[in-house]
């Protein structure tokens, strides 16, 4: 484990001077454990033990399946030491609480089989549990996945008292999350967000127990995804030849994502939203005629070509190789049919198939076919609302994500009684902003909340907090989305039953000053300060 070095004695002093200065009168929220989101069960016990940083020491279990050739545990033991004391570690001189109690190690036990080589998926197992006791605490975990739950959950136990001693309550922690699919949406195509931000936002993902990116990756304005199959759709359809990621940039995010036991799920929207694609690939999209004349634009993808689906076929076949997870998102939002109804070529193919005028049998008739080469890459399929709705047949098993914030309980109700499983991101668009404290529609919006039988309620997987990218870049894509995306987090982590909003507010406060801590640039929840802050200036 790394150490670190012994300041000067004279350092030491002046520390302990700063560390007595510091001892403000006012009553600081700081000086208890905040959990975030909150474990399913927490016992604490009012036994305070002392951490030192010099001699605290987080490391495997002996009769761990995961030793130290497991990099994943390797590296996340590293993070959390650094978390837990890189900030402070400076500010007092340990010797002066020896006489205390001590926990002098985490150790850190895998099960069964760790997956340590393995991606994270729809059923990871991230359960663990903990046991903070003097000398040593244990956390349990079956898989590294729990492992890396369990480490977040213990850093946040330990805190600074009132003389900047690192404490922790003995306690008992058992935890496992609410969902199992907890996502966050970015939006690189409106705006290109950088491979750091997009780094630094799994960053705080962890922090907040979050286990899915959904990387909505190219939409009309632009076509970052730089294809080995089709190079020229980010040649042509990237804002510029620097807005693109590489196979290299995209193999740094999975590999980044699954050191902390997050999935990556691209999104490939279609047939609407797709004007970059046509910049790369001629005879994609359907021309749109004005007056019988064709025009000089275009909409939604042509369904009547079979060189559509040859190129779709390759283009897939690409896509579930490059990312692992099992998902594939298709989108399938917000079909225009205007363009297509002014197609001569369009108007004959809905002849012949019988379509009447009813171009949701068209769409129906384009995502069938895509949706069942998915299904043959042996991948499976998450569609945005538009698609159930539309009664495209789907194959069991496909996810329908809701998103219409109208009556989207209702939605829910449908999809899940049409036997479909469903993610919810509806109350949850965080693009959408507003003065004051909206954070708590987000928290107590309650996804299991529709009527339905037991069964029904089974097939709600989680949901996703959505920050799509119109007003979003790299500026301001971090302070948008923390804390007020870890209220989602909560909702899709603890028992159903952790609802209270002051308590909420409480411990979310101290939460995102920790995000601060750790180098995310969490914006404030309301007023107040966070206790670093006079020290960060120095
Ligand atoms: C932790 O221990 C302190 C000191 O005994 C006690 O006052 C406090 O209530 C404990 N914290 C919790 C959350 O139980
Ligand atoms: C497109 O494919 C279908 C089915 O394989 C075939 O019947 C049809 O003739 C093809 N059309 C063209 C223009 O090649």
């Amino acid at each position: 484990m790394p150490r670190s070095p012994r300041p000067a004695p004279g350092l030491l002093l002046l520390q302990a001077l700063m560390a007595m200065l510091s001892l403000a009168p006012v009553a600081r929220a700081e000086l208890q454990p905040a959990l975030w989101p909150f474990p399913r069960t927490v016992q604490m016990f009012p036994r305070l033990l002392f951490i030192s940083a010099e001699n605290f020491q987080i490391d495997h279990g002996p009769n761990s399946t995961a030793g130290s050739s497991c990099s994943l545990l390797q590296e996340a033991f590293r993070r959390y030491y650094n978390y837990i004391f890189g900030f402070y570690k400076r500010h007092y001189d340990p010797d002066d609480f020896q006489d205390r109690p001590q926990l002098q190690k985490l150790l850190v036990s895998i099960n069964l089989e760790s997956e340590c080589y393995s991606f994270p998926s729809l059923s990871s197992d991230e359960s663990y549990s903990l046991r903070v006791q003097e000398p040593v605490a244990l956390l349990k975990a079956n898989r590294v996945w729990g492992a890396l739950r369990g480490l977040e959950t213990f850093s946040q136990l330990v805190y600074q008292d009132s003389y900047g001693a690192f404490t922790i309550n003995e306690s008992s922690i058992a935890d496992y999350p609410r969902f199992p699919h907890r996502g966050i949406l970015i939006d690189t195509s409106r705006h290109y967000l950088p491979v750091k931000t997009i780094l630094k936002t799994l960053d705080a993902m962890a922090f907040n127990k979050f286990n899915v990116l959904h990387w909505h990756i190219v939409d009309d304005q632009s076509f970052p995804y730089q294809s080995l199959t089709f190079p020229e759709l980010s040649n042509k359809g990237s804002y510029s030849l620097s807005h693109v990621y590489t196979p290299n940039d995209v193999h740094t995010v999975l590999e980044y994502a699954r050191f902390r036991g997050i999935r990556v799920i691209p999104e490939f929207d279609t047939p609407g939203h797709t004007q970059s694609w046509g910049k790369g690939q001629k005879n994609l999209l359907t021309p749109c005629f004005n007056q019988k004349v064709k025009s000089q634009t275009f909409g939604p993808v042509d369904p009547t070509l079979n060189t559509t689906y040859a190129f779709f076929d390759t283009f897939f076949k690409e896509i579930s190789r490059v990312f692992p997870d099992q998902f594939i998102h298709l989108g399938g939002d917000e079909v225009e049919f205007h363009c297509w109804a002014t197609n001569p070529n369009i108007q004959n193919f809905m002849k012949k198939k019988g379509f009447g005028t009813d171009f949701r049998r068209l769409e129906s008739f384009y995502i069938k076919k895509i949706l069942d080469m998915i299904t043959s890459l042996k991948k499976r399929s998450i569609v945005w609302q538009e698609v159930f709705d539309d009664k495209v047949e789907l194959q069991p098993g496909t996810v329908v994500e809701v998103w219409k914030n109208e009556n989207y309980l209702s939605e829910l109700q449908h999809v899940t009684a049409a036997g479909f499983p469903a993610i919810l991101s509806a109350p949850w668009y965080l693009d959408l902003i507003s003065y004051g404290q909206d954070w708590r529609n987000y928290y107590i919006a309650e996804p299991l909340s529709f009527i339905g039988s037991e069964k029904q309620k089974q097939l709600v997987m989680g949901g996703e907090a959505c920050l799509w990218g119109e007003y979003v870049d790299a500026t301001n894509l971090i302070p948008r989305l923390w804390p007020r995306a870890s209220a989602v987090g909560e909702r899709l982590w603890s028992p159903q039953t952790i609802t209270d909003l002051g308590n909420a507010y409480r411990r979310l406060a101290v939460h995102r000053c920790r995000m601060v801590s750790r180098g995310i640039a969490a914006q404030p929840l309301f007023t107040g300060y966070c206790n670093y802050e006079n020290k960060m200036e120095k």
